[in-house]
């Protein structure tokens, strides 16, 4: 925790305000998991459907404690506002000089220590203001200050949001944001050849559930037409079974650690404990599929892990993931259930069976 934070915990300052983001069109639902988790939530719209300014009835090192240690679904990406500039105040000269002083002011970052800026804007707001003026002038100013500034794995970042009248800063380490993209929009590049954009899930699965997909041996991909994820297994180095009544990509199928069953997946059988990870990215009824997915869990051996995509179907998705997890809890341990930046109207579940 740095000291700005523990400054304010020995205060006793017991609320503080944060720049929250999720999915478009989920904001509600990271809002509704603060309410439930801090209380009292007061909560403006920076940008709808995406970004709010938040304040929490809770110091802000001890938010950090709650999110890191039990992480919402919803909430993608959150950067604390320590300081505000009305823009009706300063101009663009000054308020640049402002951050500087700020960021000098905060105690960490340190000299020798490395920096990154994240700005952003409000859609159609702030229109006035050249980011990319402010970015570089911050950074001149903070190399001056003997910082050095990077655009990637940074000890230390700098969020700016302009809003409309207001820019919000922060000073923050990258693990306190939940994410290391500005915003946590969190992009892959497209490979030559990829099969699906699905790919780009599995892919954010491993890395924001903290898994190596190479560490298992053989994968069970329920709902695998045309491959995407499939192809990711394969690439780990997994020998795969693929179920999907429709067609696979054909680069795939002369791959000898590939079977492919061309059926519905309730019209197969495995032996016991045959794999141990499973994977299923049916865009289906999320109870059909939890029902799906039980009836082959025979098949996954105990410790097995399992990757599971839920599509949120109706309006009501807190109370589709109760009913869902409810379901799951009765053979799997829960670990993680987060909306993942390439998830659309989607969660993804990673779960470990007992
Ligand atoms: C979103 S796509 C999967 C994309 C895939 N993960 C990829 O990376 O390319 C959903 C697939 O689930 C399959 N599916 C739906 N219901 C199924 C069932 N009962 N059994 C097997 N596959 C099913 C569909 O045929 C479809 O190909």
């Amino acid at each position: 925790m740095n000291e700005l934070l523990e400054q304010q915990e020995q205060q006793h300052d017991i609320t503080s305000k944060w720049i929250c983001t999720a999915n478009h069109g989920f904001i509600a639902y990271a809002q509704e998991e603060l309410r439930r988790r801090f209380g009292q939530v007061k909560a403006m719209v920076l940008m709808p459907g995406e970004v709010i300014l938040v304040t929490l009835p809770a110091a802000a090192g001890q938010v950090l404690r709650e999110l890191q240690t039990d992480p919402l679904i919803f909430l993608r990406h959150i950067q604390p506002v320590q300081q505000e500039f009305n823009l009706t105040e300063v101009g663009q000269e000054e308020l640049n000089t402002a951050i500087v002083s700020f960021v000098q002011s905060h105690h960490e970052p340190q000299s020798g220590q490395s920096v990154a800026i994240q700005i952003r804007k409000g859609s159609n707001e702030a229109g006035a203001i050249d980011l990319g003026l402010m970015k570089s002038t911050i950074e001149a100013g903070l190399n001056d200050a003997g910082l050095e500034t990077v655009t990637r794995d940074s000890d230390w970042f700098v969020s700016i949001f302009a809003g409309k009248d207001t820019v919000y800063v922060g000073v923050s380490t990258p693990a306190a944001n939940l994410s290391d993209w500005s915003g946590g929009a969190l992009r892959f590049q497209r490979e030559e050849g990829q099969i699906s954009r699905a790919k780009f899930k599995l892919l954010e699965a491993e890395r924001a559930f903290g898994l190596d997909l190479a560490t298992f041996s053989e994968g069970l991909d329920i709902g695998a037409a045309p491959g995407g994820w499939t192809s990711l297994l394969l690439e780990r180095g997994l020998k795969v079974t693929a179920i999907d009544p429709a067609e696979m990509h054909p680069s795939l199928t002369a791959n000898r650690r590939l079977t492919v069953m061309k059926k519905n997946a309730s019209e197969v059988k495995f032996h016991e404990s045959q794999f141990d990870l499973i994977v299923c990215d049916m865009s289906w009824s999320p109870m059909q599929m939890v029902r799906l997915v039980m009836d082959l869990l025979y098949a996954l051996r105990s410790g097995g892990t399992a990757i599971i995509t839920v599509k949120l179907m109706h309006k009501k998705p807190l109370q589709t993931i109760r009913d869902i997890t409810e379901k799951f809890s009765e053979h799997m341990e829960i670990r993680r259930m987060k909306q993942l930046v390439h998830n659309r109207d989607e969660i993804t579940l990673y779960m470990v069976k007992y």
